[in-house]
């Protein structure tokens, strides 16, 4: 061989491989997440209506770790330009937020628009284009009007309806701008929050083994509904995409032992595929295996028909396919171990038979899982045909402060998991989201959680937001489109 061909063969080499792991394919998008009731505040401003977490917070505030509210939160209803200069600074290409229902429709319902909620919107949706900043938008995350929560919440079926008339005015006013909609964010979160085990709001309800179930029918057609909505209505016109953010975790057999494989399977199928197999899989329905349990169980606790409500065939059509993209939020992965519980009482814990720990020798700590993410997209992946998954929360919580290391070593490791599902397994992945943009409201852990690249001062009227070495870290790689060499 000549020099001049080695040269050329080196050369090549270092075009093609050398860095190739590391890139980021042209066209990858990345991004930047909050939730409104987590971030806005202004509460009780001009004409919104209260929700689930105004009620939750003020009538019992003892059920938050540090007795806080998101009555001003981030204050981000007054400082919304700020929250744009530090996206830009980011340089993200895009933000996903949510919209407050109730800042919008202040009784729940569809029949009174609040012109001040349109507004705020308005100028979020116009301050982010102009910056050159798509707008993702998330219709529900979690804050329900206090008047639906009065009807029943999620276990009302007619809140699916109520919940097309909501979209319905969301996509026609701002839908000429936002073209990536997301319906709903973390249906498990809030099926299992708030009738299983009481996490989220209102937390004075929970009804074990039922309610989750009547809750996930309604939000499987609820979503179910905004999509057609969409397709039928505002599609032609608006030409935009529409999906549904599923949470998962990855669920890694505790052992190799035959029992502990299948029970991690089915803790995905009763976690993640209760909302993916109804629309994303070529059957349609609930999992196979999520019926046959709960039907066992229910007839063992002598229910006269299954606590989990069956999806007729004109409902598993609706809701099939409902999809222009897959939005995945992930964060932990846990062992898992097959395990019968004993109790007579009905529970999504007996349905599922499954025990899960972490492994407190994962370094540098039992949250930093990186390989548990590259299965994740692995298996979403081959159940569902591969579908268009865009990465819609991931993130590291901590107790706060500027040197945020292990939100770095988070970002870093989950990052290049998702780049090798890309190009060593051809996942089907287009964006990242980072969760969260900035320090904020965690629910029911108050203000003791951070999960912000920005820092805000809660004790600051002005919510002063600083930058952590994880927003610069995260700034440089968007910038490069390259995960720098360690
Ligand atoms: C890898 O990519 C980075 C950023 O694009 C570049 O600076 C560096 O020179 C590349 N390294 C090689 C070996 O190609
Ligand atoms: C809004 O709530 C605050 C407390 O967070 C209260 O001080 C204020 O009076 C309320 N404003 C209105 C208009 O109700
Ligand atoms: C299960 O087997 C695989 C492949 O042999 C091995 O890599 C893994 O460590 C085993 N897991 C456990 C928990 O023993
Ligand atoms: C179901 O009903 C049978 C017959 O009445 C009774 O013996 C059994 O204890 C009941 N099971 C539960 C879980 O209550
Ligand atoms: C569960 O119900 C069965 C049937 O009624 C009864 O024999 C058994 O003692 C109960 N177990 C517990 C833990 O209550
Ligand atoms: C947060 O804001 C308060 C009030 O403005 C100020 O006194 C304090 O020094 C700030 N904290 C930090 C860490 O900047």
């Amino acid at each position: 061989m000549s020099a001049r061909i080695i040269l050329v063969w080196c050369y090549v080499f270092v075009l093609c491989c050398a860095n190739k792991t590391l890139k980021f394919p042209d066209g990858f998008r990345f991004g930047v997440a909050t939730a409104a009731y987590q971030v806005e505040g202004g509460w009780n401003a001009s004409g919104k209506g209260e929700n689930i977490w105004d009620r939750l917070t003020h009538s019992y505030p003892d059920l938050i770790t540090d007795h806080s509210t998101g009555d001003v939160a981030c204050d981000s209803y007054d400082l919304w330009n700020t929250d744009i200069k530090l996206l830009k600074y980011l340089n993200v290409d895009y933000y996903r937020f949510s919209l407050s229902w109730s800042r919008l429709l202040p009784s729940g319902f569809a029949t009174h628009v609040n012109p001040d909620g349109v507004r705020y919107y308005n100028n979020l949706i116009d301050g982010l284009l102009s910056n050159g900043i798509a707008p993702v938008v998330t219709l529900y995350h979690w804050d329900l009007p206090q008047p639906l929560q009065d009807l029943g919440g999620w276990t009302n079926p007619l809140i699916a309806d109520y919940f097309e008339d909501f979209a319905r005015v969301a996509f026609g006013l701002f839908g000429d701008r936002v073209k990536a909609w997301i319906t709903i964010n973390e249906p498990a979160s809030i099926c299992v929050g708030t009738y299983e085990n009481g996490e989220g709001a209102p937390a004075y309800v929970e009804s074990p083994g039922i309610g989750l179930y009547l809750c996930g029918k309604t939000i499987l057609l609820a979503h179910a509904k905004a999509y057609r909505l969409y397709d039928n209505e505002f599609r032609h016109t608006q030409y935009g995409i529409v999906g549904i953010t599923i949470d998962s975790i990855w669920a890694e057999p505790k052992t190799n032992s035959t029992v502990d494989v299948i029970a991690a399977e089915r803790e995905m199928q009763f976690g993640l595929g209760w909302w993916a197999n109804p629309i994303f899989s070529a059957s349609g329905d609930y999992p196979e295996i999520m019926k046959v349990r709960i039907a066992e169980n229910s007839k063992r606790e002598n229910f006269t028909k299954s606590r989990l409500p069956a999806l007729n065939p004109s409902e598993v059509k609706l809701i099939q396919g409902t999809f222009d993209f897959f939005g995945l939020n992930h964060y932990h992965t846990w062992l898992i171990a097959d395990h019968e519980y004993q109790y007579n009482r009905s529970s999504y814990q007996k349905d599922k038979g499954t025990l899960g720990t972490q492994n407190p020798d994962w370094k540098p700590t039992p949250e930093i899982v990186p390989w548990g993410f590259r299965k994740l997209l692995n298996w979403v992946k081959t159940q569902y045909n591969n579908p268009l998954v865009v990465v819609t929360e991931n993130g590291f919580g901590d107790a706060g402060g500027l040197k945020d290391r292990n939100r770095v070593i988070f970002l870093y490791g989950f990052m290049k998991a998702l780049l090798l599902s890309i190009l060593e397994d051809n996942c089907n992945v287009k964006g990242y989201t980072v969760w969260s943009i900035m320090d904020n409201m965690e629910w029911r852990s108050g203000f003791t959680v951070k999960f912000g690249l920005f820092d805000v001062n809660f004790t600051d009227p002005r919510r002063q937001r600083t930058p952590k070495a994880s927003a610069e870290f995260y700034r440089h790689v968007i910038q490069t489109r390259v995960l720098p060499e360690k």
